[in-house]
C-alpha cells in the first residue's frame, strides 16, 4: 500500500470524521420514516453538519485555504493559490431513501486546476484518493481505468434531472442513443461515486449535463491520475460551468462524445431554459 502524503492524510482524516455523523445520521432515518415531520429535514440538517465538520477539520489543518462548499458557498482564505471544493453528501436523494450509496467528495483546488481528491463512500467503506501526478488509489489499491474498447462492450454511467431542473429532453435523448449502442447504463445517484468507479474501471464511461464543482472536482483528480480522461460535453474545458462533464477510460472519449455532446440546437434549447429558469 503506497503511503499518503500529508495532503490527502488531511483529506481522508476529514472525510472520516464526517462520515461517522452521516452513517449515523443514516442508521437513524429508518425511525424518522414514520415521524410526521418526514426525514427531509432531518436529511438537510445532517448535511450541513457534515459540511461543519468538514470545514473545521480543512480550516484547522491549512488554516489560510479558501474553501467552496455546497452548503455555505465561498469562503475566501488569504492563500489564493489553494481552495477546497466540498461536497457534504453527494446523493442526497439515496440517502434520503435509505439507499447506502452516497459520498463526500473533498477536492483541493491548486492555482485553478483540480489538484487533489478524496471521495469517501462510508457504507461501503471505500476510500478513493487520487493526487496530480501520484497516482489514484481505492483504500490503498492502485487504480487504473478499464481497457475496453468497444462501445457496445462498455457500461456507461449518467445523471438525470428531475423535477425543477432543466435538460430533460436533452438528458433522454442522450440516454436513447447511449442505449442503443452500449451494453447499459447505470444511474446510480452519486456524480462523485460515479466518476469515481470510472477510475476504478467498474465503468467505462460516464457523462452528465450541468453539474457543479463540488460535484465532479475531486473525481477529476481520480479520472485522470487513474489514466482517464476528463471533458465538457464538447471536448473542453468547462466542466465547472454548466457545459457537462464526459469522463472515460480515454479509449472512448471520442466514440461516447460523439453520442451525448449537444448539437447546436440543443446549445441553444438549453442556454434559453437555463435563462429562463434563473430569471
Ligand atoms: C447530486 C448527485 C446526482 C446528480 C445530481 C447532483 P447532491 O448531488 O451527484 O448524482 O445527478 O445532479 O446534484 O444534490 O446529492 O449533492
Ligand atoms: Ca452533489
Ligand atoms: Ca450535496
Amino acid at each position: 500500500m503506497a503511503s499518503r502524503s500529508p495532503l490527502l492524510n488531511v483529506m481522508t482524516a476529514a472525510a472520516l470524521k464526517a462520515a461517522k455523523g452521516l452513517i449515523r445520521d443514516f442508521g437513524e432515518l429508518e425511525q424518522l420514516q414514520v415521524s410526521k415531520k418526514g426525514p427531509a429535514d432531518f436529511v438537510s440538517r445532517a448535511d450541513r453538519r457534515a459540511e461543519d465538520v468538514l470545514r473545521a477539520e480543512l480550516s484547522r489543518a491549512r488554516p489560510g485555504y479558501g474553501l467552496l462548499m455546497e452548503e455555505s458557498g465561498t469562503h475566501s482564505g488569504t492563500d489564493t493559490s489553494n481552495r477546497w471544493i466540498v461536497d457534504p453528501l453527494d446523493g442526497t436523494t439515496n440517502f434520503l431513501h435509505g439507499i447506502p450509496h452516497f459520498s463526500i467528495s473533498i477536492a483541493l483546488e491548486r492555482d485553478g486546476e483540480p489538484f487533489a481528491g478524496v471521495i469517501y463512500s462510508p457504507i461501503d467503506d471505500e476510500m478513493f484518493v487520487a493526487e496530480r501526478g501520484a497516482g489514484a488509489f481505492l483504500n490503498g489499491r492502485r487504480l487504473r481505468v478499464s481497457a475496453r474498447r468497444r462501445v457496445d462492450e462498455s457500461l456507461f454511467a449518467t445523471g438525470v434531472p428531475f423535477l425543477g431542473l432543466p435538460d430533460h429532453g436533452l438528458s433522454v435523448r442522450q440516454l436513447r442513443d447511449v442505449m442503443a449502442v452500449s451494453s447499459g447504463i447505470r444511474r446510480y445517484g452519486s456524480a462523485a461515486l460515479d466518476l469515481a468507479w470510472v477510475a476504478a474501471g467498474r465503468y467505462d464511461g460516464y457523462w452528465e449535463n450541468g453539474l457543479n464543482p463540488w460535484d465532479i472536482a475531486a473525481g477529476i483528480v481520480l479520472v485522470r491520475e487513474a489514466g482517464g480522461q476528463v471533458s465538457d460535453l464538447a471536448g473542453g474545458r468547462r466542466m465547472f460551468f454548466g457545459d457537462g462533464i464526459l469522463a472515460t477510460n480515454t479509449l472512448l472519449h471520442e466514440d461516447l462524445m460523439t453520442l451525448v455532446r449537444l448539437t447546436p440546437a440543443e446549445r441553444q434549447a438549453a442556454a434559453a431554459e437555463r435563462q429562463a429558469a434563473a430569471s
